[in-house]
């Protein structure tokens, strides 16, 4: 699916440069279901931005789906970021005063799909994670787990052969958190859906068929 090698990242802060990525390299097949442990501040939701070309590295190589990043496009890179990427947030990130049902088909509404193709598939992935009785409700409306379930819903929408997840049970209590992980296996079991998810739990960690740590600026314990 992916592969990082020897990828380094700096901030300029002033007169100071901080290194925060120090050598990561990670290789992540399709089919994967990989967890992403270390301590807060250690460069997990850095390395997710650069995975899901959000941000660039300082240096180093990344090649995704066989092809070398720096080589790729403007348009190549937002096509991959809006075609072949899912992305999950601790906070959700769902628009407030939209409907669940409309929050999901915003992916395809931004590609042009039809109103009424958009509402199939907008059902169809809101049944995935078992909120269509939901779909004309508010994110206020809604429960902690549920507007994840809906983010979720949102991620798969435009059918991404990869899914990033940072922290997407971090505000969540544990058994909630647990279910949010039952859909990503399930996801990854059933549809083959390649998926990285940070997290801080090593209980959910270990629900993943890997788990990775980074530490001092690098992923050790491959
Ligand atoms: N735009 C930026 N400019 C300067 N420093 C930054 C910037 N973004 C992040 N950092 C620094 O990079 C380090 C890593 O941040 P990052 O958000 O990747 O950590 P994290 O591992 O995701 O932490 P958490 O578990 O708390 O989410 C932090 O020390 C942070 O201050
Ligand atoms: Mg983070």
């Amino acid at each position: 699916m992916f592969k990082l090698k020897d990828i380094h990242k700096a901030y300029t802060l002033g007169p100071m440069e901080v290194e925060i990525l120090k050598g990561v390299d990670m290789d992540v097949k399709k089919g994967e279901l990989l967890a992403i442990l270390g301590s807060s501040g250690c460069g997990k939701s850095t390395l997710m931005n650069i995975i899901g070309f959000l941000d660039q590295p300082t240096s180093g190589r990344y090649v995704f789906d066989g092809k070398p990043a720096e080589g790729l496009t403007d348009n190549e890179l937002s096509g991959i970021r809006n075609r072949k990427i899912g992305f999950v947030f601790q906070q959700f990130h769902l628009l407030p005063k939209l409907t669940a049902l409309e929050n999901v088909c915003l992916p395809l509404l931004y590609r042009g799909v039809p109103a009424g193709e958009r509402a199939e598939r907008g059902r169809e992935v809101l049944s995935k994670v078992d909120m269509i009785d939901r779909e004309h409700h508010r994110p206020g409306e809604l429960s902690g787990g549920q507007q994840q379930r809906v983010a979720i819903a949102r991620a798969l929408c435009g059918s991404p052969s990869l899914i990033l997840a940072d922290e997407p049970t971090g505000a969540l209590d544990t058994a909630t958190g647990n279910e949010i992980m039952d859909i990503f296996l399930s996801l990854n079991d059933n549809e083959g859906v390649t998926i990285v998810v940070i997290t801080h739990d090593p209980g959910l960690a270990i629900r993943c068929k890997r788990s990775v740590r980074m530490q001092d600026g690098k992923v050790v314990g491959q």
